[in-house]
């Protein structure tokens, strides 16, 4: 199984509490994040792209870095991690992104992919006029189909004669094409979400669920697999997960607690506005998980919470699950977290045994 890491482009990461660490993005935090996850032989890094945040008194995801701009840089500072930017597609040109994706590509020596989002949160466009209408809620993965296809046109032969609804290209051109077939991210949960990725995507990031039920995403990932049923394509679904680990259960549960008696009731519900503004959608977006107020403070991400053994056998059980590839982890302290990992979690999973075996080797 392949270990990635989420990391915090935005301020306190994926916590809105008061209770969690307080802390800014900056270039310098992530590159010691992606440097000790790639010392630590994690496969990948992911940078997701937000542009309004929650507010409230911890001013949730107020702070955010660019994520092609950042990873860039990570690009130049690493040399074995695979690293993925997220386009948000209704600000920027896909015969852009394919140019700005060639020199990552350029940067990295084909370590480089994306992560492609239709964006669900209205205000993060409407403040800068590029919300296109609340009826972009239905069509947003008729708007990101078009747009992949001008990508992969522009990455495979460098030109693009597309004309479609909403990109009309003329003999348009990117050049160099990057050196590695470019894989596409999409975290898409809708009906039409998986049915984008069936057809366009690499990978499907889902949400895990639950607290300390390893296996409960299983059902997304049989969704995408009845999306796949007849197509050629090899699609593997990734999950998303929190780790708070400590020497023991207790401690970690008590660390968990603690978050939660601190979180920011009015960011939190402010996420939950903007959940239920999207009428359109057929009420089979998990963006409704993310909103739901019950486990709002880690936006209803999955939560691996125990010591160190007990979140080992989990992230092995996760392993388990059919057709999934990966998991992607974001931490409470993203810096000890990735240590305690390091040292603690990966040496006892049974999952990561041939990387624990390499890092022996390499000494
Ligand atoms: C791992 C992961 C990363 C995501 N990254 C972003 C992001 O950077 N920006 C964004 O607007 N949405 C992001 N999303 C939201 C998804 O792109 C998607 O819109 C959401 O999961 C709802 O699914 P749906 O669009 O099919 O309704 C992410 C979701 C997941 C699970």
């Amino acid at each position: 199984m392949n270990v990635g890491i989420f990391i915090p482009i935005g301020n306190n990461g994926w916590l809105i509490s008061k209770n969690a660490p307080q802390y800014m993005p900056t270039f310098d935090l992530n590159k010691t994040i992606v440097q000790r996850a790639e010392h630590y032989g994690f496969e990948f890094a992911l940078s997701m792209i937000k542009l309004r945040g929650f507010g409230g008194e911890t001013e949730f995801w107020e702070h955010n870095l660019e994520s092609f701009t950042l990873m860039a840089g990570l690009a130049a500072v690493t040399d074995r991690i695979q690293l993925f930017a997220t386009a948000a597609t209704l600000t920027i040109p896909p015969a852009i992104v394919a140019r700005m994706a060639s020199t990552i590509d350029s940067i990295s020596h084909g370590r480089f992919g994306i992560n492609l989002v239709t964006g669900w949160q209205k205000p993060e466009y409407s403040q800068m006029g590029l919300w296109p209408g609340d009826e972009f809620f239905a069509s947003r993965y008729d708007y990101l189909s078009e747009y992949a296809t001008v990508l992969r046109d522009l990455w495979s032969n460098g030109t693009s004669d597309f004309k479609g609804d909403h990109f009309q290209m003329e003999d348009c051109r990117v050049s160099p094409i990057p050196q590695a077939d470019m894989k596409i991210i999409c975290a898409g949960q809708s009906e039409a979400g998986m049915a984008f990725t069936a057809k366009y995507a690499d990978y499907n990031f889902c949400f895990g669920k639950g607290v300390n039920t390893p296996k409960a995403f299983a059902p997304t990932v049989e969704r995408l697999e009845k999306a796949m049923v007849g197509s050629e394509r090899d699609v593997t679904s990734v999950a998303l997960f929190m780790v708070i680990a400590d020497e023991t259960d207790e401690a970690a549960r008590a660390r968990w607690q603690s978050y939660k008696d601190g979180v920011d009731e009015e960011a939190v519900a402010w996420l939950g506005q903007q959940g239920a503004a999207d009428t359109k959608s057929k009420g089979d977006t998990n963006i409704r998980q993310m909103t739901d107020p019950t486990s709002a403070v880690n936006i209803n991400m999955g939560t691996l919470v125990g010591s160190y053994e007990a979140v080992a056998s989990m992230l092995d059980e996760i392993a388990e699950v059919p057709s999934t590839s990966g998991v992607m982890l974001t931490f409470d302290d993203f810096v000890q977290g990735i240590e305690n990992f390091g040292q603690k979690i990966q040496p006892l999973m049974k999952s990561r045994k041939h990387v624990t075996e390499m890092l022996e080797q390499v000494g």
